[in-house]
């Protein structure tokens, strides 16, 4: 079984939708085996997103993500990287599938109110800058 990192992000724990997600994702068979809300430090947002810092939504992105709290999870099942990032459907919810987290939920392309690594190698770094080894179980 893979494992991927996701985030319930502050457009969603704001109008109090992470019980709704939560729901969507067990029911597409991934397993929660870690949870936490947390509020993000400029610095922490900075950092995850830090791919991102040329484009001009950058700053934008940055204060979005600490403007309330997220809730950060770990996600294990089958191909989970993949299998989450189709759960969420896409960036923008204009064009997200019928069914995905963010055609149900998302605001915006921005206000997207998921995200889920892009990649196995993603999902471990992002992982471990969330949760140590013993607060997964899986
Ligand atoms: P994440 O799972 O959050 O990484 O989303 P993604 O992989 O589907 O998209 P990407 O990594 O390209 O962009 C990261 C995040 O930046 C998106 O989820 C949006 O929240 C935000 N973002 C992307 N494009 C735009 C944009 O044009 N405007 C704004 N305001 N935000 C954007
Ligand atoms: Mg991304």
């Amino acid at each position: 079984l893979e494992r991927t990192f996701s985030i319930i992000k502050p457009d969603a724990t704001r109008r109090n939708l992470t019980g709704a997600i939560n729901a969507t994702i067990e029911k597409a068979g991934l397993r929660i085996v870690a949870q936490k809300r947390i509020l993000l430090t400029r610095a922490q947002a900075e950092t995850f997103y830090g791919v991102h810092k040329e484009r001009p939504f950058f700053g934008e992105l940055v204060d979005f993500m600490i403007s309330e709290p997220i809730v950060v999870q770990v996600l294990e099942g089958e191909n989970a990287v993949a299998a989450y990032r189709e759960v969420m459907g896409a960036t923008n919810p204009a064009n997200a599938a019928e069914g995905t987290i963010r055609k149900e939920f998302a605001l915006s392309v921005g206000e997207n109110s998921a995200h889920g690594s892009d990649s196995l190698e993603n999902a471990q770094i992002e992982i471990a800058q969330f949760f140590a080894g013993n607060e997964i179980v899986g």
